[in-house]
């Protein structure tokens, strides 16, 4: 585990994690993402009693931050209170993705210890809009050579 190098997002991530609604799991996460300018949005995961409804942190996170008008994104942080470091679910990887692109994902614990990895090592051979572009293409391409 690296020493902590991201204090500022681990702090606003840890801040945001006090404002879980985490009734039914008691899993409390706190995500915090950097846009271009600066700027820090957070977010925490909210839980519904129709458990498939819940959203987690990171999409909270994401949802607020481009419903706010930004668009590019630095880095973002994910904290939970516990001792092996929690990445992100698979739903919100493709989020990170979709939206953010390759960016640097920072994990941490309220022990201490952070530990960073790239987008693009937690998912490998991701699905995004340009393989929908792709087939847009190919469909005209096909539809020109029989006209
Ligand atoms: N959770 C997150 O907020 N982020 C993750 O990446 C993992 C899971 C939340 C969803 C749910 O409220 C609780 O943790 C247990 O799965």
């Amino acid at each position: 585990m690296s020493t902590n190098v991201e204090t500022d997002i681990i702090e606003a991530a840890t801040a945001a994690r006090n404002c879980a609604l985490a009734l039914f799991s008691k899993f409390c996460v706190g995500a915090a993402l950097e846009a271009e300018d600066g700027t820090i949005y957070t977010g925490c995961n909210i839980e519904s009693a129709a458990y498939e409804l819940t959203m987690c942190a990171e999409r909270v996170t994401i949802w607020k931050a481009l419903s706010e008008g930004a668009r590019k994104f630095k880095r973002i942080a994910v904290v939970v209170d516990t001792n092996r470091l929690t990445p992100p679910c698979g739903a919100c990887r493709q989020i990170i993705w979709e939206f953010c692109g390759d960016i640097p994902v920072v994990l941490a614990n309220l022990r201490g210890d952070t530990e960073t990895l790239q987008m693009a090592a937690l998912l490998p051979r991701p699905f995004d809009g340009k393989f929908l572009e792709e087939a847009d293409a190919e469909r005209e391409a096909d539809a020109g050579a029989k006209s």
